[in-house]
């Protein structure tokens, strides 16, 4: 075949690789040893060789004219997809929390459809962008033609752009021996200030704000060391961020970009392991990063594409959720969403890295460990199933069936007064809370069931809490699509269900004036006394975090500064170091 036949015969960037590997082959070949078909005969040491006539061209994505957007338009497309939609409906739009948005089926739908749920959303779980004034009318029809066009596929991000990225601030040698500063650093709290792209940490006893921290963008976790020392943060953009504790003024000391798009950070909490490594999970590129602990320099980096668990077909994007480090072994918990698998990855020999692949169920999402921290429940939300893995023996304890698109955040442990201990969780789609029993031993019978089921106000619940010195477990109701619901928090008696819950006007307390002020994610401080809640706004409003007392469900106070902008989750040091919830 001619250059310019192949040429002719493919097209784009697939085409030029193939090329040149063709030309490498057709060069080798020359020099008789190393036959481009060797291997056909079992020959071992020839090259691999494309089978040119088997590649597919790369075919061009034919844009209908109704559909398409002009480059300025693609961009901001591209940018509010990728900000505010890839978490639910990921980066390539095959589908998670939110069902798959590829052409064929956003064609199917048509306009008018695509346009209404992302105008009005549905008490399924979808926002409504365009009602709650996030998106504005122009912003909608670019959103709604831009999922009707194919996604554009971002680049790789590897050990060298990780390199690039990787920063240490104030080396390990340089940093305090102890701590330089008076704060109470078991009972401080770390905020995430969402479109700010900064964490506050606020005092848990004063309530002052003591530190603006600037982070990644909408940093979506923060997690302790296991010395209490350091706290982690990570941005969706996949940046994390390192900040000491110590120093006179708690400081960011490194900083590394794991990815384009990422969720989960987590540090090696086994006994003589504490502080030593580092793990982030990313959405895109779809890996997990394992770092030094102490300098976050990247040391390996394990991709999660593959096979989905149960029909055994690729998938091109299987994100990492949730990472957790288990107490039992030297291992990382890694959920794979898309895919349906729970890794345990071994972190005591980097070099000859073992894992243990468990089948769960898919879209792995978040979760957390039962009062023992010795079972690790993890929400399969598109299968409305809980997942149970015994982090002790290193396998699947159990799936339970729960509710519609399970959110548990990391879950509610309280001992029920009839069926005793459960792990419980709200949910995405529907106004249910699910309580498991978590006692094989002393409640075997309860044990990984379903042993009660409550109504609370309604759907687009995303973080349910207790607390072990509390009574009251809180949900919150942030994604409803109803303002009476997202503006509130309801609260119950764990003790007795039967009376039903109360409604604390949360918003309405905080007295915001304009703005959505959807009221998201309780936190307990460190003594359980007080539970704390964002008022999250929009980036140009006020926003605020209202502190209730726990005891009496009342106003405690409500923490108004012009630095609070878009508060979203908040991370206790102590009940985050020692998984208090
Ligand atoms: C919090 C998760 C979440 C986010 C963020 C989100 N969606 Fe959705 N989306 C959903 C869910 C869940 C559904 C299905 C709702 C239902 O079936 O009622 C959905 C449905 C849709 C649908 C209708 C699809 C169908 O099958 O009917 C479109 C279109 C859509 N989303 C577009 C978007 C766009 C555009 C954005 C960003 C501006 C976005 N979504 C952000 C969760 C989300």
């Amino acid at each position: 075949m001619s250059h310019s036949k192949l040429n002719r015969a493919l097209a784009g960037s697939v085409a030029l690789a193939a090329l040149l590997a063709f030309s490498a082959a057709a060069g080798a070949a020359e020099t008789k040893t190393h036959a481009p078909d060797a291997g056909k005969d079992g020959g071992t040491t020839n090259t691999y060789v494309p089978q040119l006539d088997n590649m597919p061209a790369e075919v061009a994505p034919k844009p209908e004219d109704a559909f398409q957007l002009t480059a300025d338009e693609l961009a901001e497309g591209k940018k509010i997809f990728f900000e505010r939609c890839a978490g639910c409906h990921g980066v390539l739009r095959k589908g998670a929390t939110g069902p798959n948005l590829e052409p064929e089926r956003t064609h199917e739908l048509g306009m008018d459809h695509v346009k209404a749920f992302i105008t009005y959303g549905s008490p399924a779980g979808m926002p409504n962008w365009g009602t709650s004034g996030e998106l504005t009318e122009t912003q909608v029809d670019i959103m709604a033609r831009y999922v009707m066009n194919d996604p554009p596929q971002p680049p790789e991000w590897g050990m060298d752009k990780m390199k690039e990225s990787w920063e240490v601030l104030v080396k390990p040698e340089d940093r305090p021996t102890k701590q330089m500063n008076k704060l109470p650093l078991d009972d401080l709290f770390a905020v995430t200030l969402r479109d700010a792209g900064e964490v506050a940490l606020i005092n848990g006893k004063t309530h002052k704000i003591e530190q603006i921290v600037p982070t990644g963008y909408a940093v979506h976790i923060s997690r302790m060391s296991a010395s209490g020392r350091y706290v982690y943060t990570i941005g969706r953009d996949g940046r994390i961020d390192m900040i000491d504790l110590w120093p006179a003024e708690p400081t960011k000391v490194a900083s590394i970009k794991i990815g384009l798009e990422a969720r989960s950070v987590e540090t090696s909490k086994m006994k003589g392991w504490e502080d030593k490594l580092a793990i982030a999970g990313a959405y895109w590129p779809p890996q997990y990063v394992i770092m030094d602990g102490a300098t976050l320099e990247p040391q390996k980096i394990v991709s999660t594409r593959g096979m989905l668990y149960d029909e055994q077909t690729f998938h091109p994007e299987p994100r990492v959720a949730s990472i957790l480090a288990s107490h039992y072994n030297p291992e990382f918990i890694v959920n794979v969403k898309e895919t349906g698998k729970v890794i345990l990855v071994d972190y005591s020999d980097l070099k000859n890295l073992k894992t243990v692949e468990i089948e769960a169920e898919r879209f792995l999402h978040d979760g957390g460990l039962d009062s023992t921290g010795r079972y690790f429940l993890v929400a399969a939300n598109a299968r409305n199933t809980i997942a149970v893995i015994d982090t002790k023996d290193r396998n699947l304890a159990a799936l339970v069936e729960v509710g519609t698109t399970p959110h548990p955040g990391r879950g509610a442990n309280f001992v029920h007064p009839k069926f005793g201990p459960v792990w419980a969780t709200s949910h995405l789609g529907d106004e249910t809370i699910s309580m498991i029993g978590t006692d094989p031993e002393g409640h075997p019978d309860h044990a990984w069931k379903v042993v009660d089921t409550i109504s609370g106000q309604g759907g687009g619940s995303l973080f349910i809490k207790t607390h072990p010195n509390s009574k009251n477990l809180w949900v919150d109701t942030p994604l409803n699509s109803d303002a009476e619901l997202y503006q509130s928090v309801a609260v119950f008696d764990t003790q007795d269900f039967s009376k039903g819950y109360e409604v604390l006007p949360i918003a309405e307390w905080a007295d915001l004036g304009e703005g959505a002020k959807r009221v998201v994610q309780p936190e307990y401080n460190k003594a359980g006394d007080e539970v704390w809640f964002s008022v999250w706004n929009g980036k140009e409003q006020k926003s605020a975090i209202v502190v209730v007392d726990d005891k009496t469900r009342t106003l405690k106070q409500v923490i108004k500064d012009d630095r609070l902008i878009t508060p979203t989750g908040k991370f206790n040091t102590y009940n985050t170091q020692h998984d208090v919830y």
